[in-house]
C-alpha cells in the first residue's frame, strides 16, 4: 500500500552504508555489542557538546545524556526515576503520541489530559495554571509539538514558582529544543525523526541522580550485579551508537536538506498556514493549516497520490487507552475546544530530505484549491 503513494509522507534520511562502516568496523573489531559500549558512549559524549551548543543554560552547568533503546523507555524510565510518589497527577496535553500519556500510565502515575495554547498548539505554563486551579497536578509532561522547541525557560520558571516537577517530551526536537539542566527532556532517534538512527532515545538532565538512577534501571537495576530493584532492559544497542556516531557527522548537512524543503513549502504556501515558529524552526513533521477543511484538503491529496498523515490525531481522550483518564481544560470543563477546531484543520504534508521541488510544487497546487486560496 505504501509504495502506490507517488509522494509519500515520510522517508527516513540515515546514514548510508559507507557513512556508519568505519564505525561497524571498530565494533567488529571491539566484538562490544551491547551493555555500555565504546560507540554507545562516545555518542553520548557527543551529543552533550551537541546540546551544550544549542542551549545557554545548560552549557553553564554540567548536563548528563544518557541514552536508552527509545523515547518511550526514555520518559518510562526519567518518570521512574524521579522519585515523584506513586499515584502522582500528572498533567500533559491531549494532542501528542501515546507514548507521552502512557509513559505515565505505564510507570503507576496518573495522566490528566488538557488542551493546548490555539498559537503554539502546546500545552503552555497559562494553561497549567488555570488547570491547577481547577484540580490538584503534582507534575507537568508538556509537549513540543511536532518538533517545534518549546519555551524551556519559561517551563523552569514555573517550576521554580510552583514547586511542580516539569518534565519535557520533546521527542521530535532534538537539535532544535535547547534544554534546561532543570527540566529533564527526553528525545527521540527513531528512524523517523530529523535526527533518526533507526530506534533509541536520549534523556538529558542537570540532575545526576536521576541520571543515574535512569541509566541502572534501563540495565536490569544492576549494582554489583544483583538487581537492587526491578529493572528492565532498555539499552541503546551499539550498533545504533554507530548509527548515531555517523548521524551527528552528516547532521548540518540532513538539517539543512529538511530547511530547504520546508522553506520551499512556506513560499509555496505562505507563512500563515503553517506554525508560527516555522519563520524559525524546521519541525520534525509538517503541519499545515487548512482552516477548518482538512478533510477536503485530506481527499484531495490522496486522490493525487500524495500521502498525508494527521499527526497527532484524534486525540488521546479518544484512544481506547485512555478512556478512563480525567480531561480537564483551562476553563474547568471536559471539552478541548483548541484540539477540536484543530483536528478539522491540520494536515500533515509530505516533509523530508528526498522531495524535489518539483514534488512541493505539485503539493501545493493541489492542496491550494481544497484550502480555498
Ligand atoms: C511526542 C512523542 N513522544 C514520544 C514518542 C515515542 O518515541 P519513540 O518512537 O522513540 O519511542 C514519539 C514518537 O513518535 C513522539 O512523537
Amino acid at each position: 500500500m505504501l509504495d502506490e503513494w507517488k509522494i509519500k509522507c515520510l522517508v527516513p534520511d540515515l546514514p548510508s552504508l559507507d557513512e556508519v562502516a568505519p564505525y561497524i568496523r571498530q565494533m567488529d573489531e571491539a566484538h562490544w555489542y551491547s551493555n555500555f559500549g565504546p560507540l554507545v558512549m562516545a555518542f553520548e559524549g557527543k551529543m552533550k557538546a551537541f546540546l551544550a551548543d544549542r542551549s545557554p543554560a545548560l552549557a553553564a552547568r554540567d548536563a548528563h545524556v544518557v541514552s536508552f533503546s527509545s523515547a518511550t523507555t526514555a520518559l518510562e524510565l526519567m518518570l521512574r526515576a524521579s522519585g515523584l510518589p506513586e499515584g502522582s497527577r500528572i498533567l500533559t496535553p491531549a494532542l501528542t503520541f501515546s507514548a507521552t500519556a502512557a509513559s505515565i500510565k505505564i510507570t503507576g502515575h496518573v495522566p490528566i489530559l488538557t488542551d493546548v495554547d490555539p498559537v503554539t498548539w502546546d500545552l503552555t505554563p497559562e494553561i497549567a495554571r488555570k488547570v491547577m486551579a481547577e484540580t490538584p497536578v503534582d507534575a507537568i509532561l508538556p509537549v513540543a509539538i511536532y518538533g517545534y522547541p518549546i519555551d524551556m525557560d519559561a517551563w523552569a520558571a514555573f517550576q521554580e514558582e510552583t514547586g511542580v516537577r516539569v518534565f519535557v517530551d520533546a521527542a521530535a526536537a532534538l537539535g532544535q529544543q535547547p534544554v534546561h539542566p532543570d527540566v529533564p527532556v527526553c528525545f527521540s532517534l527513531h528512524a523517523t525523526k530529523p535526527f533518526g538512527i533507526g530506534e533509541g532515545g536520549l534523556l538529558v538532565t542537570g540532575d545526576e541522580k536521576l541520571a543515574v538512577l535512569a541509566r541502572r534501571l534501563s540495565n536490569f537495576a544492576f549494582v554489583d550485579g544483583t538487581s537492587r530493584e526491578i529493572g528492565t532492559n532498555a539499552k541503546l544497542a551499539e550498533v545504533l551508537g554507530a548509527y548515531g556516531l555517523a548521524q551527528l557527522a552528516r547532521f548540518d548537512r540532513v538539517y539543512e536538506k529538511r530547511r530547504h524543503v520546508h522553506d520551499t513549502y512556506v513560499r509555496e504556501l505562505g507563512q500563515d498556514r503553517f506554525h508560527p515558529k516555522s519563520a524559525e524552526f524546521v519541525p520534525g513533521t509538517l503541519l499545515v493549516d487548512t482552516r477548518g477543511r482538512a478533510t477536503a484538503a485530506t481527499e484531495r491529496l490522496n486522490a493525487a497520490g500524495i500521502q498525508t498523515r494527521q499527526w497527532y490525531f484524534p486525540p488521546l481522550s479518544d484512544h481506547a487507552a485512555f478512556h478512563d483518564v480525567a480531561v480537564v481544560a483551562p476553563d474547568g470543563s471536559r471539552n478541548l475546544v483548541v484540539i477540536d477546531r484543530l483536528q478539522n484543520s491540520l494536515v500533515g504534508l509530505p516533509f523530508h530530505a528526498f522531495l524535489s521541488d518539483e514534488d512541493i510544487k505539485t503539493v501545493a497546487a493541489e492542496l491550494r484549491p481544497a484550502m480555498g486560496n
